[in-house]
Protein backbone atom coordinates (compact mmCIF):
# COMPACT_ATOMS: atom_id res chain seq x y z
CA UNK A 1 0.00 0.00 0.00
CA UNK A 2 0.89 3.19 -1.06
CA UNK A 3 1.52 5.89 1.75
CA UNK A 4 -2.11 8.42 1.66
CA UNK A 5 -1.61 11.89 -0.09
CA UNK A 6 -3.10 14.39 1.34
CA UNK A 7 -2.70 16.31 -1.95
CA UNK A 8 -4.28 15.71 -5.20
CA UNK A 9 -2.42 16.96 -8.21
CA UNK A 10 -4.09 18.31 -11.12
CA UNK A 11 -2.98 19.36 -15.03
CA UNK A 12 -5.19 21.50 -16.44
CA UNK A 13 -9.02 21.39 -16.53
CA UNK A 14 -12.30 20.58 -18.74
CA UNK A 15 -15.01 22.77 -19.09
CA UNK A 16 -18.52 20.34 -18.62
CA UNK A 17 -21.55 22.43 -18.62
CA UNK A 18 -24.09 20.50 -17.66
CA UNK A 19 -25.95 18.62 -19.79
CA UNK A 20 -29.12 20.51 -20.87
CA UNK A 21 -31.32 17.35 -19.90
CA UNK A 22 -30.47 18.16 -16.70
CA UNK A 23 -33.21 21.01 -16.25
CA UNK A 24 -36.11 18.13 -16.51
CA UNK A 25 -34.62 16.78 -12.76
CA UNK A 26 -35.15 20.06 -11.50
CA UNK A 27 -37.88 20.65 -9.04
CA UNK A 28 -38.54 16.61 -8.52
CA UNK A 29 -40.44 16.95 -4.67
CA UNK A 30 -42.69 19.44 -5.80
CA UNK A 31 -46.13 19.05 -5.66
CA UNK A 32 -48.52 21.20 -8.21
CA UNK A 33 -49.44 23.70 -4.28
CA UNK A 34 -46.09 24.02 -3.10
CA UNK A 35 -44.86 24.49 -7.05
CA UNK A 36 -46.96 27.32 -7.32
CA UNK A 37 -46.67 28.38 -3.76
CA UNK A 38 -42.60 28.76 -4.71
CA UNK A 39 -44.05 31.13 -7.48
CA UNK A 40 -46.07 33.25 -4.94
CA UNK A 41 -43.07 33.71 -2.72
CA UNK A 42 -41.42 35.63 -5.81
CA UNK A 43 -44.31 37.96 -6.28
CA UNK A 44 -43.84 38.69 -2.17
CA UNK A 45 -40.30 39.24 -2.83
CA UNK A 46 -41.63 41.85 -6.03
CA UNK A 47 -44.00 43.24 -3.08
CA UNK A 48 -47.12 42.48 -5.19
CA UNK A 49 -50.10 43.44 -3.26
CA UNK A 50 -52.29 41.04 -5.89
CA UNK A 51 -51.60 37.72 -6.63
CA UNK A 52 -53.72 35.59 -9.22
CA UNK A 53 -53.45 31.57 -9.69
CA UNK A 54 -55.71 31.12 -12.97
CA UNK A 55 -55.84 27.58 -14.53
CA UNK A 56 -57.13 28.12 -17.80
CA UNK A 57 -59.54 25.69 -19.72
CA UNK A 58 -60.62 25.58 -23.39
CA UNK A 59 -64.51 24.50 -23.14
CA UNK A 60 -63.29 20.87 -21.78
CA UNK A 61 -59.74 20.64 -21.46
CA UNK A 62 -57.61 22.50 -19.20
CA UNK A 63 -54.62 23.93 -21.42
CA UNK A 64 -52.67 26.61 -19.08
CA UNK A 65 -51.80 28.12 -15.92
CA UNK A 66 -51.05 31.79 -14.57
CA UNK A 67 -49.30 33.39 -11.73
CA UNK A 68 -49.97 37.18 -12.18
CA UNK A 69 -48.85 40.03 -9.74
CA UNK A 70 -48.39 43.54 -9.69
CA UNK A 71 -45.13 43.63 -7.92
CA UNK A 72 -41.62 45.31 -9.11
CA UNK A 73 -41.66 43.11 -12.27
CA UNK A 74 -37.61 42.59 -13.84
CA UNK A 75 -36.20 45.06 -15.68
CA UNK A 76 -34.40 44.21 -19.46
CA UNK A 77 -31.49 43.85 -17.69
CA UNK A 78 -32.36 41.58 -15.01
CA UNK A 79 -34.54 38.96 -16.97
CA UNK A 80 -31.79 36.26 -18.14
CA UNK A 81 -30.43 36.42 -14.86
CA UNK A 82 -33.46 35.59 -13.44
CA UNK A 83 -34.05 32.99 -16.38
CA UNK A 84 -30.44 31.44 -15.07
CA UNK A 85 -30.54 28.07 -13.18
CA UNK A 86 -29.30 29.06 -9.61
CA UNK A 87 -28.97 33.01 -11.10
CA UNK A 88 -28.93 34.62 -7.65
CA UNK A 89 -29.11 37.80 -6.82
CA UNK A 90 -28.18 40.07 -3.94
CA UNK A 91 -30.81 39.14 -1.46
CA UNK A 92 -32.41 41.57 1.62
CA UNK A 93 -33.22 40.20 5.04
CA UNK A 94 -36.75 39.98 4.66
CA UNK A 95 -36.32 37.99 1.09
CA UNK A 96 -37.88 34.50 0.96
CA UNK A 97 -35.58 34.19 -2.50
CA UNK A 98 -32.21 32.40 -1.58
CA UNK A 99 -30.87 29.92 -4.30
CA UNK A 100 -32.01 31.53 -7.74
CA UNK A 101 -33.74 27.98 -8.25
CA UNK A 102 -37.33 27.97 -7.24
CA UNK A 103 -39.28 29.67 -10.40
CA UNK A 104 -37.55 27.23 -13.09
CA UNK A 105 -37.43 24.28 -10.46
CA UNK A 106 -41.25 24.77 -9.46
CA UNK A 107 -42.30 25.36 -13.20
CA UNK A 108 -40.36 22.91 -14.54
CA UNK A 109 -41.52 20.13 -12.21
CA UNK A 110 -45.26 21.01 -13.36
CA UNK A 111 -45.00 21.88 -16.87
CA UNK A 112 -42.50 21.93 -20.22
CA UNK A 113 -43.13 25.30 -20.86
CA UNK A 114 -42.08 28.21 -19.35
CA UNK A 115 -42.93 32.02 -20.32
CA UNK A 116 -42.20 34.90 -18.04
CA UNK A 117 -43.35 38.30 -19.04
CA UNK A 118 -42.93 41.13 -16.95
CA UNK A 119 -42.30 45.16 -16.92
CA UNK A 120 -40.82 47.16 -14.13
CA UNK A 121 -41.57 50.99 -13.88
CA UNK A 122 -40.20 53.23 -16.56
CA UNK A 123 -38.92 49.94 -18.78
CA UNK A 124 -40.50 48.20 -21.40
CA UNK A 125 -41.99 45.08 -20.71
CA UNK A 126 -39.71 41.75 -21.72
CA UNK A 127 -40.35 37.84 -22.26
CA UNK A 128 -38.26 34.65 -22.24
CA UNK A 129 -39.56 30.92 -22.44
CA UNK A 130 -37.91 28.00 -21.45
CA UNK A 131 -39.06 24.90 -23.31
CA UNK A 132 -38.21 21.55 -21.44
CA UNK A 133 -37.47 19.12 -25.01
CA UNK A 134 -35.45 15.93 -24.66
CA UNK A 135 -33.47 16.66 -27.65
CA UNK A 136 -32.29 19.81 -26.45
CA UNK A 137 -28.70 20.48 -26.92
CA UNK A 138 -27.77 23.60 -25.39
CA UNK A 139 -29.21 25.69 -22.75
CA UNK A 140 -31.12 28.37 -25.07
CA UNK A 141 -34.06 30.37 -23.55
CA UNK A 142 -36.05 31.71 -26.65
CA UNK A 143 -36.88 35.56 -26.04
CA UNK A 144 -40.14 36.40 -26.52
CA UNK A 145 -41.53 40.13 -28.27
CA UNK A 146 -41.97 42.82 -26.11
CA UNK A 147 -45.73 42.92 -27.97
CA UNK A 148 -46.24 39.83 -26.98
CA UNK A 149 -44.98 40.66 -23.52
CA UNK A 150 -47.21 43.87 -23.28
CA UNK A 151 -50.44 41.71 -24.65
CA UNK A 152 -50.51 39.26 -22.12
CA UNK A 153 -49.49 41.78 -19.23
CA UNK A 154 -52.37 43.79 -20.06
CA UNK A 155 -54.76 40.74 -20.78
CA UNK A 156 -57.52 42.28 -18.69
CA UNK A 157 -56.66 40.55 -15.13
CA UNK A 158 -58.80 41.18 -12.25
CA UNK A 159 -56.00 43.84 -10.85
CA UNK A 160 -54.55 46.27 -13.18
CA UNK A 161 -51.01 45.90 -14.27
CA UNK A 162 -49.71 49.17 -14.55
CA UNK A 163 -46.60 50.60 -14.29
CA UNK A 164 -45.24 47.00 -13.14
CA UNK A 165 -45.53 43.35 -13.12
CA UNK A 166 -45.42 39.92 -13.84
CA UNK A 167 -46.76 37.35 -15.58
CA UNK A 168 -45.73 33.62 -15.34
CA UNK A 169 -47.61 31.32 -17.67
CA UNK A 170 -47.04 26.97 -17.93
CA UNK A 171 -48.14 25.52 -20.58
CA UNK A 172 -48.42 21.75 -21.29
CA UNK A 173 -48.61 21.08 -17.58
CA UNK A 174 -48.22 17.34 -17.08
CA UNK A 175 -50.41 17.10 -13.61
CA UNK A 176 -53.48 18.34 -15.57
CA UNK A 177 -56.26 15.72 -16.62
CA UNK A 178 -55.48 14.15 -20.42
CA UNK A 179 -59.13 13.24 -20.21
CA UNK A 180 -61.99 14.68 -22.04
CA UNK A 181 -64.52 14.24 -19.69
CA UNK A 182 -66.34 17.09 -18.08
CA UNK A 183 -66.52 15.70 -14.91
CA UNK A 184 -63.47 14.36 -14.36
CA UNK A 185 -62.10 18.34 -15.35
CA UNK A 186 -64.62 19.91 -13.14
CA UNK A 187 -63.62 17.20 -10.27
CA UNK A 188 -59.90 17.95 -10.76
CA UNK A 189 -60.55 21.67 -10.64
CA UNK A 190 -63.04 21.70 -7.81
CA UNK A 191 -60.51 19.84 -5.63
CA UNK A 192 -57.31 21.40 -7.14
CA UNK A 193 -58.45 24.56 -6.06
CA UNK A 194 -59.30 23.81 -2.62
CA UNK A 195 -56.21 21.73 -1.89
CA UNK A 196 -54.65 25.27 -3.47
CA UNK A 197 -56.56 27.63 -0.87
CA UNK A 198 -55.54 25.29 2.16
CA UNK A 199 -51.52 24.86 0.67
CA UNK A 200 -51.10 28.96 0.28
CA UNK A 201 -53.54 29.59 3.24
CA UNK A 202 -51.29 27.76 5.33
CA UNK A 203 -47.85 29.02 4.23
CA UNK A 204 -48.33 32.39 3.96
CA UNK A 205 -50.86 32.75 6.79
CA UNK A 206 -48.13 35.27 8.73
CA UNK A 207 -48.17 37.22 5.63
CA UNK A 208 -52.15 37.36 4.94
CA UNK A 209 -52.46 38.35 7.79
CA UNK A 210 -49.97 40.84 8.28
CA UNK A 211 -51.80 44.05 8.32
CA UNK A 212 -47.98 45.75 6.71
CA UNK A 213 -48.26 43.46 4.24
CA UNK A 214 -51.78 43.42 3.03
CA UNK A 215 -51.49 41.05 -0.14
CA UNK A 216 -54.50 39.73 -1.61
CA UNK A 217 -53.91 35.94 -3.43
CA UNK A 218 -57.10 34.92 -5.50
CA UNK A 219 -57.67 31.64 -7.41
CA UNK A 220 -59.96 31.46 -10.35
CA UNK A 221 -60.28 29.35 -13.89
CA UNK A 222 -60.61 31.72 -17.36
CA UNK A 223 -62.51 29.43 -19.93
CA UNK A 224 -61.19 30.51 -22.98
CA UNK A 225 -64.64 30.28 -24.30
CA UNK A 226 -66.97 31.77 -22.28
CA UNK A 227 -64.94 33.94 -19.82
CA UNK A 228 -63.43 33.80 -15.98
CA UNK A 229 -65.42 31.59 -13.69
CA UNK A 230 -65.87 32.68 -9.96
CA UNK A 231 -62.94 34.01 -7.49
CA UNK A 232 -61.71 31.84 -4.73
CA UNK A 233 -60.27 34.09 -1.98
CA UNK A 234 -57.00 32.25 0.19
CA UNK A 235 -57.46 33.27 3.52
CA UNK A 236 -55.15 32.93 5.97
CA UNK A 237 -55.30 29.39 7.73
CA UNK A 238 -53.26 29.46 11.38
CA UNK A 239 -53.02 26.50 13.04
CA UNK A 240 -52.59 27.88 15.96
CA UNK A 241 -55.99 29.90 15.77
CA UNK A 242 -57.46 27.91 18.09
CA UNK A 243 -60.97 29.44 19.44
CA UNK A 244 -60.18 29.34 23.10
CA UNK A 245 -56.79 28.95 25.28
CA UNK A 246 -55.88 26.37 27.41
CA UNK A 247 -55.21 27.85 30.85
CA UNK A 248 -51.13 28.27 31.04
CA UNK A 249 -50.33 27.46 27.05
CA UNK A 250 -48.89 28.74 24.85
CA UNK A 251 -45.37 28.49 26.47
CA UNK A 252 -41.84 29.47 24.99
CA UNK A 253 -38.76 27.25 25.79
CA UNK A 254 -35.78 28.44 25.04
CA UNK A 255 -32.43 26.61 24.60
CA UNK A 256 -28.87 28.64 24.18
CA UNK A 257 -25.77 26.68 23.35
CA UNK A 258 -22.76 28.17 21.70
CA UNK A 259 -23.91 31.91 21.22
CA UNK A 260 -27.41 30.34 19.54
CA UNK A 261 -30.65 31.04 20.95
CA UNK A 262 -33.70 28.77 20.00
CA UNK A 263 -37.78 29.42 20.79
CA UNK A 264 -40.00 26.98 20.26
CA UNK A 265 -43.14 28.20 20.97
CA UNK A 266 -45.64 25.28 22.16
CA UNK A 267 -49.11 25.48 21.79
CA UNK A 268 -52.27 23.11 22.78
CA UNK A 269 -55.16 23.14 20.91
CA UNK A 270 -57.75 23.30 23.51
CA UNK A 271 -59.78 20.02 22.09
CA UNK A 272 -60.38 18.45 18.73
CA UNK A 273 -62.27 20.74 16.42
CA UNK A 274 -63.93 20.92 13.39
CA UNK A 275 -61.83 24.57 12.85
CA UNK A 276 -60.33 24.31 9.42
CA UNK A 277 -57.42 25.69 11.37
CA UNK A 278 -57.22 21.98 13.06
CA UNK A 279 -58.50 19.98 10.49
CA UNK A 280 -55.42 20.94 8.27
CA UNK A 281 -54.29 19.84 5.10
CA UNK A 282 -53.14 16.65 5.35
CA UNK A 283 -55.24 15.87 8.29
CA UNK A 284 -54.68 17.03 11.90
CA UNK A 285 -53.13 13.80 13.07
CA UNK A 286 -50.21 14.03 10.66
CA UNK A 287 -49.85 18.03 11.88
CA UNK A 288 -48.54 17.49 15.48
CA UNK A 289 -45.39 18.87 15.88
CA UNK A 290 -43.08 21.45 14.83
CA UNK A 291 -43.97 24.15 12.68
CA UNK A 292 -40.87 25.52 11.33
CA UNK A 293 -41.24 29.28 9.96
CA UNK A 294 -38.62 31.44 7.91
CA UNK A 295 -39.06 35.25 7.12
CA UNK A 296 -42.86 35.02 8.52
CA UNK A 297 -43.64 31.82 5.61
CA UNK A 298 -44.09 28.90 6.95
CA UNK A 299 -42.46 26.11 5.43
CA UNK A 300 -42.96 23.09 6.77
CA UNK A 301 -46.14 21.83 9.19
CA UNK A 302 -45.39 19.57 11.69
CA UNK A 303 -43.44 16.43 12.46
CA UNK A 304 -40.95 15.54 15.75
CA UNK A 305 -37.99 16.16 14.09
CA UNK A 306 -36.00 13.53 16.16
CA UNK A 307 -37.55 15.14 19.46
CA UNK A 308 -40.37 12.34 19.88
CA UNK A 309 -42.24 10.09 17.55
CA UNK A 310 -45.54 10.71 16.20
CA UNK A 311 -48.39 9.59 18.87
CA UNK A 312 -52.31 9.81 17.86
CA UNK A 313 -52.48 11.34 21.68
CA UNK A 314 -49.99 14.39 21.07
CA UNK A 315 -51.90 15.63 18.20
CA UNK A 316 -53.81 18.84 19.94
CA UNK A 317 -49.56 19.57 20.33
CA UNK A 318 -48.36 22.31 17.76
CA UNK A 319 -44.96 23.99 18.39
CA UNK A 320 -43.98 27.19 16.27
CA UNK A 321 -39.89 27.95 15.47
CA UNK A 322 -38.69 30.76 13.75
CA UNK A 323 -35.72 29.58 11.95
CA UNK A 324 -34.02 33.07 10.75
CA UNK A 325 -30.97 34.65 12.16
CA UNK A 326 -28.54 33.03 13.96
CA UNK A 327 -30.39 29.45 14.56
CA UNK A 328 -30.40 28.81 10.65
CA UNK A 329 -27.33 26.96 11.00
CA UNK A 330 -28.79 24.17 13.04
CA UNK A 331 -31.36 23.94 9.97
CA UNK A 332 -31.21 22.51 6.25
CA UNK A 333 -34.30 23.57 3.69
CA UNK A 334 -34.70 21.73 0.78
CA UNK A 335 -34.57 23.83 -2.76
CA UNK A 336 -38.49 23.37 -3.06
CA UNK A 337 -38.75 25.20 0.47
CA UNK A 338 -41.59 22.60 1.51
CA UNK A 339 -39.12 20.29 4.07
CA UNK A 340 -36.73 21.48 6.86
CA UNK A 341 -34.29 18.69 8.26
CA UNK A 342 -32.83 19.73 11.94
CA UNK A 343 -29.36 18.09 12.54
CA UNK A 344 -28.66 16.31 15.95
CA UNK A 345 -27.53 19.50 17.64
CA UNK A 346 -31.33 20.34 17.25
CA UNK A 347 -32.69 17.33 19.09
CA UNK A 348 -30.02 18.52 21.86
CA UNK A 349 -31.09 21.90 21.83
CA UNK A 350 -34.61 21.21 22.40
CA UNK A 351 -33.86 18.54 25.09
CA UNK A 352 -32.28 21.32 26.93
CA UNK A 353 -34.76 24.06 26.82
CA UNK A 354 -36.97 25.42 29.48
CA UNK A 355 -39.44 27.84 29.69
CA UNK A 356 -39.35 30.55 32.39
CA UNK A 357 -41.56 28.65 34.78
CA UNK A 358 -39.09 25.49 34.13
CA UNK A 359 -41.13 23.62 32.14
CA UNK A 360 -39.40 21.34 29.50
CA UNK A 361 -40.41 19.69 26.25
CA UNK A 362 -41.24 16.24 28.10
CA UNK A 363 -43.42 18.45 30.37
CA UNK A 364 -45.04 20.05 27.41
CA UNK A 365 -45.58 16.74 25.57
CA UNK A 366 -47.32 15.12 28.41
CA UNK A 367 -49.98 18.04 29.13
CA UNK A 368 -50.62 17.74 25.62
CA UNK A 369 -51.35 14.23 25.66
CA UNK A 370 -53.23 15.10 29.02
CA UNK A 371 -55.51 17.77 27.18
CA UNK A 372 -56.68 14.77 24.65
CA UNK A 373 -57.49 12.13 27.19
CA UNK A 374 -59.67 15.25 29.44
CA UNK A 375 -61.20 16.17 25.68
CA UNK A 376 -61.71 13.04 24.75
CA UNK A 377 -63.30 11.81 27.85
CA UNK A 378 -65.85 15.11 28.06
CA UNK A 379 -66.88 14.11 24.40
CA UNK A 380 -67.52 10.36 24.92
CA UNK A 381 -68.86 10.79 27.82
CA UNK A 382 -72.55 9.79 27.52
CA UNK A 383 -74.72 13.30 28.82
CA UNK A 384 -78.34 12.22 29.53
CA UNK A 385 -81.28 13.67 27.64
CA UNK A 386 -82.88 16.81 29.03
CA UNK A 387 -86.19 18.19 28.32
CA UNK A 388 -86.22 20.61 25.23
CA UNK A 389 -85.90 24.55 26.68
CA UNK A 390 -89.29 26.19 26.55
CA UNK A 391 -90.86 29.76 27.74
CA UNK A 392 -88.96 32.13 29.49
CA UNK A 393 -85.32 31.13 28.52
CA UNK A 394 -83.46 33.14 26.62
CA UNK A 395 -82.94 32.12 22.89
CA UNK A 396 -79.46 31.90 22.98
CA UNK A 397 -79.15 29.83 26.05
CA UNK A 398 -82.13 27.56 24.57
CA UNK A 399 -79.67 27.15 21.64
CA UNK A 400 -76.78 26.35 23.63
CA UNK A 401 -79.24 23.83 25.63
CA UNK A 402 -79.62 22.30 22.65
CA UNK A 403 -75.92 21.98 21.21
CA UNK A 404 -74.69 20.58 23.95
CA UNK A 405 -77.34 18.33 25.19
CA UNK A 406 -79.56 15.33 23.68
CA UNK A 407 -83.43 16.63 24.15
CA UNK A 408 -85.86 14.02 25.08
CA UNK A 409 -88.45 13.89 22.68
CA UNK A 410 -91.16 15.29 25.04
CA UNK A 411 -93.10 18.88 25.96
CA UNK A 412 -90.64 21.67 26.87
CA UNK A 413 -89.79 22.87 30.13
CA UNK A 414 -91.07 26.85 31.13
CA UNK A 415 -89.43 29.51 33.09
CA UNK A 416 -92.03 31.70 34.47
CA UNK A 417 -92.92 34.58 36.97
CA UNK A 418 -96.08 34.26 38.54
CA UNK A 419 -97.12 35.31 41.89
CA UNK A 420 -96.88 32.48 44.50
CA UNK A 421 -98.79 32.22 48.10
CA UNK A 422 -95.94 32.95 50.74
CA UNK A 423 -92.74 33.70 50.25
CA UNK A 424 -91.45 30.35 48.21
CA UNK A 425 -88.92 31.50 45.63
CA UNK A 426 -90.67 28.66 43.29
CA UNK A 427 -92.81 26.37 42.33
CA UNK A 428 -92.31 22.95 40.18
CA UNK A 429 -95.55 22.20 38.24
CA UNK A 430 -95.54 18.97 36.35
CA UNK A 431 -98.51 19.03 34.48
CA UNK A 432 -97.61 22.21 32.69
CA UNK A 433 -93.93 21.39 32.65
CA UNK A 434 -93.50 24.94 34.55
CA UNK A 435 -90.54 25.89 37.03
CA UNK A 436 -92.77 28.97 38.34
CA UNK A 437 -90.37 31.97 39.95
CA UNK A 438 -92.15 34.53 42.90
CA UNK A 439 -93.27 37.17 41.33
CA UNK A 440 -92.35 38.37 44.93
CA UNK A 441 -88.63 38.51 43.78
CA UNK A 442 -88.78 39.89 40.51
CA UNK A 443 -87.86 43.82 40.93
CA UNK A 444 -85.10 42.79 43.15
CA UNK A 445 -83.50 40.29 41.49
CA UNK A 446 -83.89 43.17 38.27
CA UNK A 447 -82.16 45.44 40.11
CA UNK A 448 -83.96 47.96 38.60
CA UNK A 449 -83.89 47.04 35.24
CA UNK A 450 -86.74 46.48 32.81
CA UNK A 451 -87.96 42.65 33.00
CA UNK A 452 -89.61 41.06 29.57
CA UNK A 453 -90.34 36.89 28.87
CA UNK A 454 -86.83 36.25 28.82
CA UNK A 455 -84.97 38.57 31.68
CA UNK A 456 -82.73 37.31 34.17
CA UNK A 457 -81.14 34.49 31.46
CA UNK A 458 -78.38 33.18 34.38
CA UNK A 459 -80.87 32.70 37.00
CA UNK A 460 -83.00 30.99 34.73
CA UNK A 461 -80.39 28.57 33.26
CA UNK A 462 -79.26 27.50 36.96
CA UNK A 463 -82.89 27.02 37.41
CA UNK A 464 -83.69 24.25 34.61
CA UNK A 465 -79.86 22.71 34.77
CA UNK A 466 -81.21 21.83 38.47
CA UNK A 467 -84.83 21.32 38.33
CA UNK A 468 -85.02 19.59 34.61
CA UNK A 469 -84.32 15.86 35.97
CA UNK A 470 -87.73 16.28 38.28
CA UNK A 471 -90.00 16.55 35.70
CA UNK A 472 -88.90 13.18 34.53
CA UNK A 473 -91.40 9.48 35.21
CA UNK A 474 -94.72 9.87 36.21
CA UNK A 475 -94.61 11.24 39.64
CA UNK A 476 -92.15 13.01 41.76
CA UNK A 477 -90.17 10.38 43.77
CA UNK A 478 -88.97 10.57 47.75
CA UNK A 479 -85.34 12.01 46.46
CA UNK A 480 -87.37 14.21 44.48
CA UNK A 481 -89.21 15.29 46.85
CA UNK A 482 -86.26 15.83 49.62
CA UNK A 483 -84.10 17.64 46.48
CA UNK A 484 -87.04 20.21 45.87
CA UNK A 485 -87.48 20.69 49.79
CA UNK A 486 -83.63 21.77 49.95
CA UNK A 487 -83.27 23.95 46.98
CA UNK A 488 -86.45 25.54 48.24
CA UNK A 489 -85.00 26.56 51.07
CA UNK A 490 -82.00 27.71 50.25
CA UNK A 491 -82.90 29.46 47.51
CA UNK A 492 -85.72 31.59 49.30
CA UNK A 493 -83.00 32.46 51.62
CA UNK A 494 -81.03 33.89 48.47
CA UNK A 495 -84.30 35.76 47.41
CA UNK A 496 -85.34 37.37 50.75
CA UNK A 497 -81.40 38.47 51.43
CA UNK A 498 -81.77 40.63 47.50
CA UNK A 499 -85.02 41.74 48.13
CA UNK A 500 -83.81 42.82 51.70
CA UNK A 501 -80.31 44.63 50.06
CA UNK A 502 -82.61 46.09 46.76
CA UNK A 503 -85.08 47.62 49.43
CA UNK A 504 -82.24 48.91 51.53
CA UNK A 505 -80.86 50.54 48.72
CA UNK A 506 -83.89 52.00 47.18
N1 LIG B 1 -42.97 37.48 -9.83
C1 LIG B 1 -41.78 38.06 -9.92
N2 LIG B 1 -41.64 39.39 -9.85
C2 LIG B 1 -40.43 39.98 -9.93
N3 LIG B 1 -39.26 39.29 -10.07
C3 LIG B 1 -39.34 37.96 -10.14
C4 LIG B 1 -40.59 37.27 -10.07
N4 LIG B 1 -40.34 35.95 -10.17
C5 LIG B 1 -39.00 35.82 -10.28
N5 LIG B 1 -38.40 37.02 -10.27
C6 LIG B 1 -36.97 37.28 -10.36
O1 LIG B 1 -36.37 36.09 -10.80
C7 LIG B 1 -35.36 35.69 -9.91
C8 LIG B 1 -35.24 34.19 -9.90
O2 LIG B 1 -36.37 33.62 -9.25
P1 LIG B 1 -36.22 32.20 -8.57
O3 LIG B 1 -37.48 31.90 -7.88
O4 LIG B 1 -35.76 31.25 -9.61
O5 LIG B 1 -35.04 32.40 -7.55
P2 LIG B 1 -35.03 33.21 -6.17
O6 LIG B 1 -36.38 33.64 -5.82
O7 LIG B 1 -34.00 34.28 -6.34
O8 LIG B 1 -34.48 32.13 -5.16
P3 LIG B 1 -35.22 30.77 -4.71
O9 LIG B 1 -34.59 29.65 -5.47
O10 LIG B 1 -34.92 30.70 -3.28
O11 LIG B 1 -36.65 30.90 -5.05
C9 LIG B 1 -35.73 36.29 -8.58
O12 LIG B 1 -34.62 36.47 -7.77
C10 LIG B 1 -36.34 37.60 -9.02
O13 LIG B 1 -35.33 38.55 -9.23
MG1 LIG C 1 -38.01 32.26 -5.74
Amino acid sequence: MSEWCQEIPTEGSVELPPDPRALEALGRNHSLETALADLVDNSIDATASQVLIRFVRDGIRLIGLYVVDDGTGIAPEAIDAAMTVGGRRDYSSTDLGRFGLGLKAASFSQAASLTVLSRADGHDPVGRRWLLDPRRRAFNCDKVPADFAAAELDRGWPMPIGRSGTVIRWDAVSGFPASDEPEHVEEFLSRTVSHLQGHVGLMFHRILADSRVRIRIRIDVEDTRHGVGVTHEVRPLNPFGYPRRLPGWPKSLVAEANGTRLVLRCHIWPGRSNLPEYRLPGGAEQRQGIYFYRRDRLLHAGGWEGVHSADKKLQLARAAIDIDGDVSGLFVMNPEKSRVSAGPDFARMISSARATDGTTITDYLHAAEAAWIAANQRATAQRSAVLPPGRGLHPGVCREIRDELPQRNEEPLNILWKPLTGDDFFSIDRTTRTVWINQAYRRALLGGRRGGLNDLPVIKSLLFLLTEQVFEGSHLGARDKDNIELWQEILTAAARAEKFTYEART
